[in-house]
Order: C-alpha cells, then sequence, then structure tokens
C-alpha cells in the first residue's frame, strides 16, 4: 500500500514519487492552501494540498484529526523559513497529488501529543489511542530491544529457550495465587504460575542445562507503581554454575544490555552488599546508592537517656534507634519537618525528631531541638561524632520496633534524595547478598522463607535445624537504583534437605508431598546443582525508559485495582458457564 514510511523521509528522497499511509496528526489551513501532518510509527511528515488539484483539496478539506490517510505525491524541499528542525523530517514535505481517505475517525478522547497529562484510567480505557503516542511507541520499541537483545545474549550462551504451562499448580513466591477452574476434573482448580520456579528445576533435573524464558508470571498481589498482576519475567536457570559464576553471566548480561540499548556503561563490576549491611545502612534490601544518606546505630547512646521514645527502643531486642544527617538541612522549615513527619507516619512512625546542628563546635548551646534536653551533652557529643554532622546540618532520629524504623527511615531517605536532589550518580547496581533463609512471623508464630522454599542455606542440615534463624541463603537480588530488579539463588537439590526446609516452614510431610511432591521426588533421581535467577522485564525497562511505572512500558496494562478498563475484565460469566464448572456463587450476581 505505501512505498516509504511518513517519519523516514528526508533530503536523500528528493523529487521521488511516494506513497505513504497514516494518520492525520494535525491539520492547518493556511489560507488557500492545507497542511497535514501525516503520522505512522516511524513518525510524522507535513503533506501539503494545494488548490490546483480540486479533488485533493476537497478531501483534505473534510478530513480530521486521526483519519487514517493514503496520499501519494512528490518529496520536495521545504521552501525557505519553514524547515523545522525539530521534526526528523523536519527539512522536507510531500506535495500531494492523490488522497485517499482509508478510515474516518470520531474526536479522540485526548490528543496524540506525548507531552500532555491525560487521566490514566482514561489512557487504559483508550489504551489504542494512548499507545498511538510517539512516547508510547518509543517506550515498546525499546522494549522490544530489550527482549531481543537479552534473546540474543542467552542464545549465543547456548540456553535453550523452552515454555513451561501457564495452567499448573501453585508455585509459591509470597504471593496469592489466581485460580482457573477445571471443567474436566470436578471441584479441582489450576493455578496461574507465580512464576515458573518449579518447572525449571525440573529442567534442570531433565538435562536441560541452560534454560531461559520470557515469560509471564501471575500473583494476586497489593499493587504498586512497579508490580502488576501479571508481569513479565527473564527467567533463567543454569546447572553445575555457583552463584558467583551465575552473577558474573547475569552482569555480563545486564551491562552488555545497558552499553546497546541506551548507551550507558553500568560498572565493571557490579558491588555487592550483605542483606545485614543494606538493612543497617539504608533500612531496606534494595538501596538506592544513588542516595548519599545513611542511618547510623545509637541505640547504644541512648540506653539511659531520660526520654523514653528513644531509652525504649534502645533497651529492646526487638528495636531500632537511628540518627540520620542531612547535609546543610538546617535551612529547613518547621513546616517541611511536619511534612516529612506526616510522610513517615504513613510507615507507622509515631513522630520524628530532630536536632539543627547550628554551631558544631557550639557545644549543646550549638543544637537546637525540642529534644536536647532530654539527654547531656555528652551523649549528643557521640552522636555527631557518629553521624560526622557538621554545621548547618540536620539530624533526623527513628526510635521503634527496627521494622517500623527501617521502613520509615528507608522511605525518608529516599524521599528526601529525590525532593532535594541530592542523586549521585546515574546507575548504581549492587548485588545484595547473604539473605537469612528465614523470617519469623509474630502473628502466625511460624518461619516464612525470605526468598522462596527452593532456595539452598549456605549450611548443614543439622545448623539449619538447630538455628533456622541465623542461616544464611545462597540467594542474590540485583538492585538498581532502588528497584529489584532480580533475583534468584542456587537451590536446594537433595530431597532430604528440602524436606527440612518445608518442614522448617510448617509444612508438614503430608502436605508437603501433596503440594510438592513431584518436586520432592524428581530431587531423588540425580538432580544436579542447579540454581539461576529471574528479571522483572517491565521493571527494566520502565528504569531503560525513565518511566516511572511499570504501566507505561506494557501495552495492556491492569490497573491498581487489577481490572482492565479497556475490555472491561474481570467480568461475571453465565449461569450455563459455572454450572458447567460446578460452581455457585456466593453473593450471586445482580440479574441484569
Ligand atoms: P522474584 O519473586 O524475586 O523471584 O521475582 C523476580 C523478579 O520479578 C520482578 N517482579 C515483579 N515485577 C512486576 N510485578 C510484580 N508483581 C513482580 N513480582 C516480581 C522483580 C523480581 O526481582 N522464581 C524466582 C526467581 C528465581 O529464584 O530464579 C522469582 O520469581 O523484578
Ligand atoms: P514528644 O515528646 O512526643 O513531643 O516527642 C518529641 C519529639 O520526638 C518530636 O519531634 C516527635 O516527632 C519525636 N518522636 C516521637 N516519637 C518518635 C519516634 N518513635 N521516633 C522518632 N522520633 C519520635
Amino acid at each position: 500500500m505505501r512505498t516509504h514510511k511518513c517519519g523516514e523521509l528526508n533530503k536523500e528522497h528528493l523529487g521521488e514519487a511516494v506513497e505513504l499511509c497514516g494518520w492525520v496528526h494535525r491539520r492547518r489551513d493556511h489560507g488557500g492552501v492545507i497542511f497535514i501532518d501525516l503520522r505512522d510509527r516511524a513518525g510524522l511528515v507535513q503533506v501539503v494540498f494545494d488548490p490546483d488539484s480540486p479533488e485533493t483539496f476537497a478531501v483534505a478539506e473534510s478530513v480530521r484529526s486521526e483519519y487514517v490517510l493514503k496520499v501519494e505525491g512528490i518529496v520536495r524541499d521545504r521552501p525557505e523559513g519553514t524547515i523545522n528542525p525539530n521534526m526528523q523530517t523536519g527539512e522536507v514535505e510531500v506535495l500531494v497529488s492523490n488522497v485517499e481517505v482509508l478510515n474516518e475517525s470520531e474526536t479522540p478522547p485526548f490528543p496524540i501529543e506525548s507531552d500532555i497529562e491525560v487521566n490514566e484510567e482514561m489512557r487504559l480505557r483508550y489504551r489504542y489511542i494512548d499507545l498511538r503516542r510517539t512516547s508510547m511507541q518509543e517506550k515498546m520499541r525499546v522494549r522490544r530491544d530489550v527482549t531481543r537483545t537479552l534473546r540474543n545474549f542467552l542464545d549465543d550462551h547456548e540456553f535453550f529457550e523452552i515454555e513451561t504451562p501457564y495452567l499448573t499448580k501453585a508455585t509459591p513466591e509470597g504471593a496469592r495465587d489466581y485460580i482457573v477452574p477445571s471443567r474436566t476434573h470436578e471441584n479441582a482448580f489450576f493455578a496461574l504460575p507465580q512464576s515458573p520456579q518449579l518447572y525449571k528445576q525440573i529442567l534442570m533435573v531433565s538435562g536441560m542445562d541452560r534454560y531461559y524464558q520470557v515469560v509471564r508470571c501471575f500473583r494476586d498481589e497489593d499493587l504498586r507503581a512497579d508490580r502488576q498482576p501479571e508481569f513479565t519475567q527473564l527467567d533463567i536457570e543454569t546447572s553445575f554454575m555457583d552463584e558467583n559464576e551465575i552473577m558474573e553471566i547475569m552482569e555480563e548480561m545486564i551491562r552488555q544490555l545497558f552499553a546497546e540499548i541506551i548507551n550507558v556503561q553500568l560498572d565493571a563490576t557490579f558491588s555487592r552488599m550483605t542483606y545485614q549491611e543494606a538493612m543497617s545502612r539504608f533500612g531496606v534490601d534494595r538501596p538506592d546508592l544513588r542516595i548519599p544518606l545513611e542511618l547510623v546505630d545509637i541505640a547504644d547512646e541512648m540506653k539511659a537517656v531520660d526520654f523514653k521514645v528513644f531509652s525504649g527502643p534502645a533497651n529492646d531486642p526487638n528495636g531500632r534507634v537511628v540518627a540520620m544527617r542531612l547535609p546543610n538541612g538546617g535551612d529547613l522549615s518547621r513546616k517541611d519537618i511536619e511534612d516529612l513527619t506526616k510522610f513517615v507516619g504513613i510507615y507507622g512512625a509515631k513522630g520524628l525528631a530532630y536536632i539543627k546542628v547550628n554551631d558544631r563546635n557550639g557545644g549543646i548551646d550549638g543544637l537546637q531541638s525540642p529534644i536536647v534536653k532530654f539527654a547531656p551533652a555528652e551523649v549528643w557529643e557521640k552522636v555527631l561524632t557518629k553521624t560526622e554532622a557538621q554545621t548547618g546540618d540536620l539530624i533526623f532520629f527513628g526510635a521503634d520496633k527496627a521494622h517500623v524504623v527501617n521502613e520509615a527511615m528507608g522511605a525518608l531517605r529516599v524521599k528526601l534524595g529525590h525532593d532535594l536532589n541530592l542523586l549521585e550518580g546515574d546507575w548504581k547496581p549492587v548485588w545484595v547478598v547473604d539473605f537469612p533463609m528465614f523470617d519469623w512471623d509474630d502473628k502466625s508464630q511460624r518461619w516464612n522463607a525470605i526468598h522462596h522454599p527452593f532456595t539452598a542455606p549456605s549450611c548443614s542440615v543439622e545448623d539449619l535445624l538447630a538455628n533456622p534463624g541465623a542461616a544464611l541463603s545462597r540467594a542474590y537480588d540485583l538492585v538498581l537504583n532502588g528497584t529489584e530488579v532480580g533475583g534468584g539463588s542456587i537451590r536446594i537439590n537433595r530431597s532430604s534437605m528440602q524436606q527440612t526446609v518445608l518442614k522448617i516452614l510448617g509444612i508438614e510431610e503430608d502436605e508437603a508431598k501433596e503440594k510438592f511432591g513431584f518436586l520432592l521426588e524428581a530431587l531423588k533421581y540425580g538432580a544436579p546443582p542447579h540454581g539461576g535467577m529471574a528479571f522483572g522485564l517491565d521493571r527494566l525497562v520502565m528504569l531503560m525508559t525513565g518511566s516511572h511505572s511499570i504501566r507505561d512500558v506494557i501495552a495492556f496494562p491492569k490497573t491498581q485495582s487489577a481490572a482492565c478498563p479497556l475490555v472491561s475484565a474481570p467480568a461475571p460469566v453465565d449461569d450455563a458457564q459455572l454450572r458447567e464448572l460446578g460452581i455457585r456463587l456466593l453473593k450471586p450476581t445482580k440479574a441484569s
């Protein structure tokens, strides 16, 4: 239908007869001459209708935004003074000799411009319009390039792309399952996979050696900007490689990806940090290392002070007391600090104590704060020394149960970093390693797996049983600028160890057999040492395109309430279908 794409025309095409197809992006009537910016995936080009050909001119007069046209014409130079340097095709235009309206369009619900704010519900309801925007087309292009580059890398390194089932059994990754009723098996359900974890391990038992898959995963969990109920992983598994070998090859892949797609040279070796260090210095296991602020423990200093808010948590084994220095933070107003106090409140903090360092050499008189009076000068001196405070700084304090302090002060650190433009460097990848195997859930009085239950511990069965809380795992997360872009581990490849871990998690033998019997059995048939990881592809593309949400890099994402406004899913099904599935609804839908 066409000889060229709109956005690719340039001076090389001068004088050529071309046929173009595209959408009417903009139409301007200039006293007798009509200009249309015609748009396709490659971009825009200006096409010109002059009144000398009355028929085409009449058509041009009748077209509206987003009509689909086919035009024939000659590429010519733009007249002096009308060259548009902001447009890829800005040096040329097409003088139209013939035009055909391929389709009409109603007025779109919002303009096809990249830089306008449109309500997200509206964008998703009319996603086909939204995706016409140049910025969205660009994101889809990067996404295509990213998957292609990753596939090429893995193909070159002898990984097999193998598909695993979507209709399967629950794979625990910490979220709720999406379940699918079976028509042919009464009262039985499939679960959509939270990840292909178990299949990829079985593939290693099968001798596949190296596997990957660009795969959809389904998790019914609370949604955030970087979480969707269905999202895409680049899922990888290898045999006969230890964690260092796996991290090395994954690093190489990510470095190559960033260099090829966005021309960014990441560190030659990614830094590594233990989970312990990340939590202690940044309050999170996915630290944004571009932010030069740190939490400093001061529980020892605060044990004996006259301020219960600090001394309480300082003497509580589950408590934490930290200080965080904000260089030059003395400029913050009372209102700023009130707002920040509200902010940490979201994370459960009961307050946000602070000290302004008006004069570092002025002893206690150089400090300004309602809490200074609660402790003697030498205590504050130790705090100032520990935090390396300077005149003009502000020091924030957090005191509570450790998890509250970590969440609140960790989030405060990120907020200050962004709001005050403190970010240093553009890309700071870091491997977080030495995660604990388990954490203790007080409410249900049991251990939870920090990664998934198939992650190998770095100790023996005996040590694991003796002290589950102290055991570290052979897991590793790749964190980039505060986002966990991937995670993986060396797996358990012996049935006895797997059974021990399930037992610690409170999954007794019968239940283990019912849920994971197939894995426990497979591990008995010569399961090789194996491990791997999975990257959140949406998150990678989000970071690489500078998007604020993974919704912007997914063609048809779900809303915050896990619905699709475009097709109106989820939706009721009719009674006959339910009957066939043997399902009766507890709250029947009202007859419509
Ligand atoms: P994990 O649960 O850490 O590990 O997931 C791997 C990566 O997937 C991304 N991710 C998500 N992205 C968007 N929306 C979500 N709801 C979501 N949940 C996770 C993250 C995360 O790092 N089977 C293991 C991997 C392994 O051990 O090999 C797994 O799924 O970027
Ligand atoms: P109060 O004596 O309760 O008025 O608190 C004195 C200061 O300590 C105020 O600035 C509070 O915001 C702050 N504060 C109260 N609770 C905490 C807490 N758990 N962690 C840090 N600061 C707190």
